[in-house]
């Protein structure tokens, strides 16, 4: 990282600021002295324009709709290869050799099975509970069960926690579905990769055998990729400010869980489905695109528009291609949403007001017809992006810990309440 300077006049001060230089994408200001030097906060709600720390491990241009996670597109990743693989690169920074995925896919699968007394964590909600209501409360609970890997000074015990993270995720989403449909828990069989695994404890019953569909268990996989990780979006941003107190890591990743629930972010593409389902037909559609352009209508779009990218979503583009291959290998001739979701983002990409506001499909748009094919029911869906951003979150957990310019998160504020002001008594206020 090669630095330069600028200069910034603020009244009648001049103050040098270093301009630091990424690998690629835009260059950073650093303003780190800034409030020292004169007595001033930067203004930046949102965070549109504040790198609040230095990373290596994804990177994204928005404008030209570029997705690298450790210099990798995203493309090819989730052409050639497999979702644990993708961990192993996100964790480590480079791919695995044949022997060291081998021994990466020992250690995940080892780790697959929770506590048994988390079946009884379980049994405390209510069955109709949103999964991701579960989620948030069983994997901040795993701190409570694995006291041997939440010392965050140890190297050690930090791995043990990531592989716990990564293994455990699959089991405990599973069992959320298990419970809400009211069905027994299935154990993890370590015979079957992590996806068809996954796929296996989420459908298996008792009663009668379950074979693992490839084509499905591959689609599955693949969008775990796509999902992996991107940067420092909402929910891990929020795992590494949890983090930079020195909170344990089963607490952080619940914390991101709660932030990727909400609609603007993970929750979306659970929206996306529900507004394709409300939309019906295609004849309907230009009555949502005009609520969508209605300042004095809050609904939008669900599964469009980015808060970076302004192209299209590369991640949006293998998802439709996802979608049509698992509709044909499950014998989906015509399936009413896709034919509203294919026709909806027609129309609004020629629309002025989407073209001129660079609002394009994001992930979310096609995820939920795919994943609704497969049998996920909707309430999953956020769960299984929970499951594959997993590991994203990890990694850069794991990268903040190991910053040695690591401090507690702690941004100021432009204060705009009353000045300081004297205690009156109840008697005397008007
Ligand atoms: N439908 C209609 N108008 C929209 C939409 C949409 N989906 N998204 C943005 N706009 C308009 C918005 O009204 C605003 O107009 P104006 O400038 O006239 O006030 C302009 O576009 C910019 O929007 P913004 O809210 O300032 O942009 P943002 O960067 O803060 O928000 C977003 C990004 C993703 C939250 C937003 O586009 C959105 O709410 N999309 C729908 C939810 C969604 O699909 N989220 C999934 C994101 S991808 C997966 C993930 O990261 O979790």
């Amino acid at each position: 990282m090669s630095s330069t300077s600028s200069t910034l006049n603020v009244d009648d001060k001049s103050v040098e600021l270093a301009v630091k230089e990424g690998t690629i994408g835009p260059s950073v200001v650093d303003i780190s002295k800034l409030y020292g030097q004169t007595g001033m906060f930067t203004y930046d709600p949102g965070f549109t324009s504040t790198a609040a720390c230095e990373s290596k491990i994804t990177y994204i241009d928005g404008d030209k709709g570029i997705l690298l996670y450790r210099g990798y597109p995203i493309e090819q990743l989730a052409e050639h290869g497999d979702f644990l693989e993708t961990c192993y690169l996100l964790l480590y920074g480079e791919l695995p050799t044949a022997a060291q995925k081998a021994d990466f896919d020992y250690r995940v699968t080892r780790h697959t099975m929770v506590h048994d007394q988390m079946n009884r964590f379980f049994t405390g909600f209510r069955r109709d509970a949103h999964p991701m209501a579960i989620m948030v409360g069983c994997v901040g609970a795993l701190s409570a069960f694995y006291h041997d890997s939440t010392d965050i000074s140890d190297p050690h015990q930090r791995m043990v926690a990531s592989m716990r993270m990564i293994a455990k995720m699959p089991t405990l989403a599973a069992m959320a579905y298990k419970y809400h449909v009211g069905q027994p828990f299935v154990y993890p069989a370590n015979e079957l990769d992590y996806t068809s695994n996954f796929l296996r404890m989420c459908f298996a019953v008792p009663a009668e055998e379950y074979k693992v569909n490839p084509v499905l268990s591959r689609a599955l996989d693949r969008i775990f990729i796509l999902h992996a990780d991107h940067e420092q979006n909402a929910s891990t941003s929020t795992v590494r400010l949890a983090g930079s107190s020195g909170a344990n890591p089963f607490a952080c990743i619940a914390a991101g869980i709660a932030c990727l629930w909400g609609p603007a972010h993970g929750g979306a593409n659970e929206a996306a489905l529900k507004m394709l389902e409300e939309i019906g037909t295609p004849d309907r559609i230009p009555e949502y695109i005009a609520k969508a352009k209605d300042k004095n209508d809050p609904f939008r779009l669900m599964g469009f528009g980015h808060r970076v990218y302004k192209n299209y979503d590369p991640r949006a583009r293998i998802m439709q291609k996802t979608t049509h291959e698992v509709l044909n290998e499950l014998g989906v001739k015509d399936d009413p949403l896709l034919e509203v979701a294919i026709e909806l983002e027609q129309i609004a990409l020629r629309d002025e007001y989407f073209v001129e506001k660079k609002l394009y499909p994001n992930i979310d748009f096609y995820s939920g017809i795919t994943l609704k094919a497969m049998g996920f029911p909707t309430s999953m869906f956020t769960v299984l992006f929970a499951l594959a951003r997993t590991v994203g979150w990890i990694a850069q957990w794991s990268e903040m810990i190991e910053d040695p310019s690591q401090r507690i998160g702690r941004p100021r504020q432009l204060y705009t309440g009353s000045p300081k002001r004297d205690y009156v008594t109840v008697a005397q206020r008007g």
